[in-house]
């Protein structure tokens, strides 16, 4: 009597995991591979949207230059894209078991990045700066020795904190820029170590909070932006090819100054990889 039962069960069971295995073979047979006469693929682009003026949320919307930039490359190029806000350390995961097929966010070209991943050509330059109070008496890089900084966590500002006075706790690590800007205001932090764009968007923004900006070219290198794929990646010769070409047609100057109110320098974006 067990026994039957038993057997009946094991064929249902057989049964379903059959159907099942079915199931999903003919759904992944008829989802897009991207290969002609197929349905188009929506490429799934990651973003941390708290890093104005790059890409930051508004009424719900994520906005910024690098949102703008890639609707113009994404169009050029003639592919289906969706904007996913989904964090800055999350994105880095998130390529790796390539949840998403890119990423834009303001993200520098690194060596270390390069190793596992691919990055677009050259988009923006960029440069580290201090974020301190008005009345800090902090005048470049080296006054910050002995002071607690505040950086994104796994940023280059992070880098550049730890080049300087080396790692510890000293260093207060934040899950976005915002968030370290924030610590500064309330005390927890004597300086933030940012972006410049972003540094100077802040400061603008928000005058009542008696902000300011400290560059110091001689501790702080130039960077470079660039869209991020995981290694590999079908999509980098495509992103490149369509860049280049919003590059030349004028279109990437016409954002630049929607958003910097001035000119870019297209030339110094060929001088990086
Ligand atoms: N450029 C810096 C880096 O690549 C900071 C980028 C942070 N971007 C952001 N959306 N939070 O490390």
């Amino acid at each position: 009597m067990w026994k039957k039962k038993s057997l009946f069960a094991a064929i249902v069971v057989a049964l379903m995991m059959a159907l099942a295995a079915c199931g999903s073979k003919s759904k992944e047979t008829s989802s897009p591979s991207g290969s002609e006469g197929e349905a188009k693929k929506k490429i799934v682009v990651g973003t941390d949207a708290a890093f104005a003026p790059f890409e930051y949320m508004e009424k719900g919307k994520i906005v910024g230059f690098d949102v703008d930039l890639l609707d113009a490359v994404m169009k050029e190029a003639g592919l289906d894209y969706e904007l996913k806000n989904i964090g800055w350390d999350p994105l880095f995961a998130a390529l790796q078991s390539k949840e998403v097929d890119m990423g834009i966010s303001g993200i520098t070209i690194k060596d270390e990045r390069k190793q596992s991943y691919d990055f677009s050509a050259p988009y923006f330059e960029a440069t580290q700066v201090i974020l301190v109070k008005e009345n800090s008496p902090v005048k470049n890089a080296l006054d910050l020795k002995g002071k607690t900084i505040g950086v994104q966590n796994a940023t280059t500002g992070q880098e550049a904190a730890e080049k300087l006075f080396g790692k510890g706790n000293h260093i207060k690590k934040f899950e976005t820029t915002v968030v370290a800007i924030m610590e500064m205001l309330n005390g927890g932090v004597e300086a933030v170590i940012t972006d410049n764009a972003v540094a100077n968007e802040y400061v603008k923004n928000n005058p009542t909070k008696k902000l300011k900006v400290i560059e110091d070219p001689n501790n702080f290198a130039s960077e470079y932006y660039g869209m991020i794929f995981p290694k590999n990646s079908e999509l980098k010769a495509k992103v490149d090819d369509a860049l280049k070409k919003v590059i030349d047609s004028g279109k990437y100057t016409e954002i630049y100054k929607k958003w910097f109110n001035k000119e870019p320098n297209i030339q110094r974006l060929g001088q990086s990889s």
